[in-house]
């Protein structure tokens, strides 16, 4: 991969039933690094799509009284209409019933069959349809007479059956090599200690083809086979860039890819089946696993089986898709796990968009409409209030590009909030409506560093709120093909010189 590039996807969804707010969590988390890093002169790649074969699709087809291919193109098209309604800038949507999917999947498997690392044998031992994951004895408990996952609470069956294996013993100490020179692969550092810890236990063999059912990609040369739908599913990410040539502009640009975003539910997969059949390949392994934690309702993931969900359109509907997309980044620390409620949103939106940024924004661009037919001028004369501001500003800027380096949003939002809340208090303490009357110098310049202040704060909070902001942005009239964030690096955005159109009210205070 050449510098500069950045290839990131979203976990593929299962086409099972409806989309709920967990699932529009992992695709915005991934969204807003794509657009940073857009933001910041990368040349990027955004990966979505749905995974659409295994016995879980299967039956869920069969409940709907449809074949697995109609479902899976009706339920696959509600996740394609949500990334639109969640404004994501993706820039593929993958589905694995694709036919440039199987020829990948088809290349991976002869690959490994080449190397020597499948073979055929018998699984005898725990499956879970709803995590699509086997399980062994000492991770199964019993719950109301009903034998679940201890580390998922799904409901497992016993399955005997003739299948073909994957050698993951045998990857071992070639894993926890792997992660001891690539320090980063496996973020936050809790999770990365979790799979180290879990791999030093011991790994067996993988079941990689199942027989008992048929929806799925036949395993080249033995039709009685499908293969394991996570080996079939993980694949995508390669499929999308059109392995198995590897010569097209895609793979060559965005191979390996620079960020996998998961749920921790799906970590395994990614930290340990995923680099394993990449080094059993010879593909080099992604750059970065960063796993979020879950939505909680209660104190339980929101899943559909669990009856528990919120319906992100319906959120959409009533408060707005910024609103929507900055509470589950702000709220939600993304290492751990994070209850959410419609109280929560509602005072998150008062007290940081209305209140702070929006306000910010009312404040200036309407004095300046009213006061400078929307028109300033930049003065010379700095004051030392002005450089504080600066000085501030500066230092909290300063760790923005690591911080979204090692996927720390929470602490990214924390810095460019703190920055509106900083430029609301020095209007408040220059006060431009009294220096009208006596220092009009003064005066534009306290208006010119707003402004200044709000371009950069726009543009840091474009990532997230991508409406409002470029309405903002558009309104300081700068063009939205030259937003980037070289300002980081010490330049000013705003010219001496600067003409504003009117602004409407960003965001409305939700009363109670
Ligand atoms: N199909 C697999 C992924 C294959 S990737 C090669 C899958 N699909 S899923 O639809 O069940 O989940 C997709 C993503 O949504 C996962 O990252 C999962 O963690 C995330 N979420 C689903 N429910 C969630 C919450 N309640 N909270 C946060 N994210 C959760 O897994």
């Amino acid at each position: 991969m050449k510098r500069n590039n950045f290839y990131i996807t979203t976990p593929i969804y299962y086409p099972s039933g409806k989309p709920h707010i967990g699932h529009a969590y992992s695709s915005i988390f991934a969204d807003v690094f794509a657009r940073f890093k857009r933001n910041d002169n990368f040349n990027v790649h955004f990966l979505t799509g749905t995974d659409e074969h295994g016995l879980k699709i299967q039956k869920a087809a069969e409940k709907n009284g449809s074949d697995p291919l109609s479902y899976c193109n009706k339920i696959s098209k509600t996740f394609k209409d949500l990334a639109i309604k969640l404004n994501l800038s993706n820039d593929d949507f993958i589905r694995t019933t694709e036919s440039r999917h199987y020829k990948s999947v088809n290349d991976i498997w002869s690959k490994l069959i080449k190397s020597g690392d499948i073979y055929l044998s018998k699984y005898k031992g725990w499956y879970s349809v709803s995590d699509e994951a086997y399980y062994n004895s000492d991770e199964i408990i019993e719950k109301d007479g009903k034998k679940i996952s201890s580390f998922s609470g799904s409901l497992v069956e016993w399955v005997e059956e003739e299948s073909f294996f994957f050698k993951l013993s045998a990857w071992q100490n070639k894993l926890l090599d792997f992660y001891n020179k690539n320090e980063n692969f496996i973020l936050p550092v809790s999770r990365r200690n979790e799979v180290i810890s879990f791999v030093k236990r011991g790994l067996k063999d993988l079941s990689v083809s199942r027989t008992s059912f048929t929806w799925g990609i036949k395993v080249p040369n033995n039709d009685k086979h499908v293969i394991y739908v996570w080996l079939d599913a993980l694949t995508n990410y390669l499929s999308a860039l059109n392995y198995p040539d590897i010569d097209n502009k895609l793979y060559k640009d965005f191979w390996p890819a620079s960020l996998h975003v998961i749920g921790k539910d799906i970590l395994r997969f990614h930290a340990i089946y995923w680099p394993a059949f990449l080094l059993a390949s010879g593909i080099e392994p992604p750059q970065r696993v960063f796993s979020h934690g879950w939505i909680l309702s209660g104190d339980e993931k929101m899943s559909k089986s669990k009856g528990n969900i919120l319906d992100p359109l319906e959120i959409i509907n009533t408060y707005g898709i910024d609103e929507l997309r900055y509470y589950l980044m702000k709220e939600v620390s993304h290492g751990t796990d994070g209850n959410i409620s419609l109280e929560n949103l509602e005072n998150c939106i008062n007290s940081d968009l209305a209140n702070n940024y929006g306000n910010l924004c009312q404040i200036v661009f309407s004095f300046i409409k009213n006061n400078c037919d929307n028109k300033i001028l930049k003065s010379q004369k700095i004051s030392k209030t002005d450089k504080d501001l600066f000085e501030r500003t500066k230092k909290l800027t300063k760790h923005l590009r690591s911080d979204m380096d090692k996927q720390n949003l929470n602490s990214y939002i924390k810095s460019v909030i703190d920055i509106s809340f900083l430029t609301n208090k020095y209007i408040n303490d220059e006060q431009p409506w009294k220096l009208k009357k006596d220092n009009i110098e003064k005066m534009n310049t306290v208006l010119h560093t707003s402004l200044e202040q709000i371009a950069k704060i726009s543009i840091l909070l474009n990532p997230i709120i991508p409406i409002k902001s470029l309405e903002v942005i558009k309104a300081l009239n700068i063009e939205p093909k030259k937003i980037n964030l070289s300002f980081l690096d010490d330049q000013n955005i705003l010219d001496d010189e600067v003409k504003i159109k009117n602004l409407d009210i960003l965001f409305k205070k939700i009363l109670n």
